[in-house]
């Protein structure tokens, strides 16, 4: 037994389990179980401590007023937008009668169903659901679509509420190689036809889907295939409208999910969903069921969004072009970003400490990423990831590009465990 299990409950110590002694002012919690401490302490104290330097690993400093925020996912940057604000306050001020309940009681007519239905249209579907994040998007839906009797193939780069929801629906989980069409067609012919499951755009690393490819070797195999689209949805596509549509593959596409967190700065998901079984998915999916809906200011905000997103070519424009630059001049300081294309930029250092070591060379030059690591990456793929938006201003680009040339040779991006994985596979930089 050690040393904390030992410890009388009624004085825990100050540990990786109780946190930083600035987040303990105030109340008083509980004592947490014995059992409880020394599971905290066996996975996570090393970590905690020799890894992260006994902080949280997600950020070393406030960002300042003038930093440079590559770690939000405004990507259009219409946050703010006068009309979209303008519709919140409308509905705010219209909103005394509202009830506040389950997506499932939201009928025909109402202004989240007709919502439900723009978004249906605009991604070239029947109909879609509304959720509140595109977490429970995605496991509403899956949970409803798939079940034991249904092999599963994800991307093995897909996000974790795709596998979450295979895991609700207690379906036979199968990874098959990222972005590998070959792959995914052998584990089909292995196990059986089912349901194929990957992002448009990859949230680690900026990647495409192959998806003509994947559509290919679900159709062939009699298999159905649900495609995330929030990386996508509002920046890809004619008027944003997703890179289904921007391939021609929306009516061979069986379902499309997303999460309005990211383009439409919103705080929503969405599924589609075919006419034929919409309610009896109301009828099973347990987000929809047991947890509340949208508020109207929302979904107001969510109108009035998808309409400015629609109008934002030049905002569209913007972003592929900061894209193009960063990417270019990133890949050109030895920065082994070739996994991706998009406007998702990975900066995978590897190890957690020399992530840590990434971050605080950012962050001290006033450019915020977003630290991912397990359970985010798995273990050794660590990251800071850079995400563009089409507000960035030239004096914001030309920084980043200053200080990406600073920090190269102080955190040596050519010796990162990607680089040298991807000299010895002979692959191409970006
Ligand atoms: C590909 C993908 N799907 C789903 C989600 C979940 O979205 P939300 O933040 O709206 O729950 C995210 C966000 O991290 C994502 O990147």
């Amino acid at each position: 037994m050690n040393e904390l299990a030992e410890r009388a409950p009624s004085t825990p110590a100050p540990t990786c389990a109780s946190g930083p002694s600035s987040l303990r002012a105030g109340g008083r919690s509980a004592p947490l179980s014995g059992h409880l401490r020394q599971r905290i302490e066996r996975e996570f104290r090393s970590r905690w401590e020799d890894e992260w330097g006994g902080s949280p690993i997600t950020q070393s400093r406030p960002a300042g007023p003038d930093a440079v925020r590559l770690d939000g996912n405004d990507y259009l940057g219409v946050s703010g937008h006068p009309r979209i604000v303008q519709a919140q306050i409308d509905a705010l001020s219209r909103s005394q009668s509202t009830v506040v309940q389950s997506g499932v009681f939201q009928l025909q007519g109402t202004p989240s169903n007709r919502l439900e239905q723009a978004f249906a249209d605009y991604v070239g579907h029947e109909g879609a659901v509304l959720c509140q994040s595109g977490y429970t998007a995605n496991l509403g839906l899956l949970q409803v679509i798939a079940d034991r009797d249904t092999p599963v193939y994800l991307d093995s780069l897909a996000h974790m509420s795709l596998w979450e929801g295979v895991r609700a629906a207690n379906a036979p989980a199968h990874a098959f190689r990222h972005n590998d069409p070959g792959h995914l067609q052998r584990m089909i012919a292995r196990h059986g036809s089912g349901l194929v499951v990957v992002d448009s755009v990859y949230s680690t690393t900026g990647a495409m889907c192959r998806l003509q490819e994947i559509v290919e070797v679900v159709e062939a195999s009699g298999s159905m295939i649900l495609v995330d689209e929030s990386h996508s949805l509002g920046t890809h596509g004619p008027q944003g409208r997703g890179v289904c549509v921007e391939l021609g593959l929306s009516d061979r596409v069986h379902f499309i999910t997303a999460s309005l967190a990211k383009a439409f700065a919103g705080r929503a998901g969405i599924f589609t969903v075919p006419h034929e079984m919409r309610f009896y998915l109301m009828s099973n999916s347990f987000p929809n069921i047991f947890s509340s809906c949208l508020l109207p200011q929302e979904v107001a905000g969510l109108a009035a969004t998808l309409e400015v997103v629609q109008r934002s070519d030049a905002a569209r424009d913007r972003l592929r072009a900061n894209t193009a630059r960063l990417r270019g001049t990133l890949a050109s300081l030895g920065f082994p970003i070739h996994q991706g294309s998009e406007q998702i930029i990975a900066l995978e250092s590897g190890t957690e400490s020399n992530t840590v070591v990434l971050r605080n060379a950012l962050e001290q030059r006033g450019v915020f990423g977003a630290v991912f690591c397990a359970p985010a990456t798995s273990r050794n793929r660590a990251m800071v990831r850079l995400t563009l938006s089409a507000a960035l201003t030239e004096a914001e680009l030309r920084h980043v590009e200053a200080v990406a040339r600073d920090i190269a040779p102080l955190v040596q991006p050519w010796n990162w465990p990607i680089a040298r994985r991807n000299r010895g596979s002979g692959e191409l930089s970006a």
